[in-house]
């Protein structure tokens, strides 16, 4: 999901001697994200097999340090060009773009299953890293179970509705090669942040 809207992590660093901000910019692992377009995007992607590995650990951070730099809520594997099914998302704190929705918690989850506990959908306003300066609505289940493995390779196992649910099912998207432009109904409902939404552009 995208939160690039949202200025003061730019606003801080635009408060720091340039040097500094150079360093804590050249310490960090910040990796291209694809954009919608590129078929790397499209593809299904393939399940993790080793846990608790350096190469893992090493692309977790890697998906963190980008996911922070471009101020996301949530970023899959693939968005960096990684053909594997892992997605990061949750800040543990309230997202300021969302400030009525409880906070997602941190979670890095691998080889992931969801499995919608009822029929309800609801559609509300997303965006992607991987489509920079749009925003859709997206209709996306209510009540969702999702189970998969963090990258220790310990289970995890939650029930989760509203906003966690539909940050879950976007990121889990990326891995069957689904951006949410594909889901969106309603294409009047469908356009630029800097229209849409001034004060977040
Ligand atoms: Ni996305």
């Amino acid at each position: 999901m995208n939160n690039s809207g949202w200025p003061p992590t730019q606003r801080v660093s635009l408060l720091l001697p340039p040097r500094f901000d150079a360093v804590a910019r050249f310490s960090m692992s910040v990796r291209d994200i694809l954009k919608m377009g590129d078929p790397r995007l499209l593809r299904v992607a393939q399940p993790v097999t080793q846990f608790d590995t350096d190469h893992l650990h090493l692309l977790i951070t890697d998906l963190l340090d980008t996911m922070r730099a471009a101020d996301g809520a949530g970023l899959a594997a693939p968005q960096i060009g990684v053909d594997l099914q892992l997605v990061i998302f949750g800040t543990d704190a309230p997202n300021p773009r969302y400030p009525d929705a409880p906070p997602v918690p941190r979670t890095v989850l691998i080889n992931p299953v969801l499995t919608p506990l009822d029929d309800a959908m609801v559609e509300d306003w997303e965006g992607c890293l991987s489509v920079p300066g749009l925003r859709g609505k997206v209709p996306r289940f209510n009540h969702i179970r999702y189970t998969g493995h963090d990258q220790y390779g310990d289970c995890i196992d939650r029930t989760v509705e509203g906003f966690h649910a539909r940050v879950v099912q976007h990121e889990c998207d990326h891995l069957m090669g689904m951006l949410y432009p594909m889901r969106v109904r309603d294409f009047t409902q469908f356009g630029f942040t800097e229209v849409l939404f001034p004060h977040l552009a």
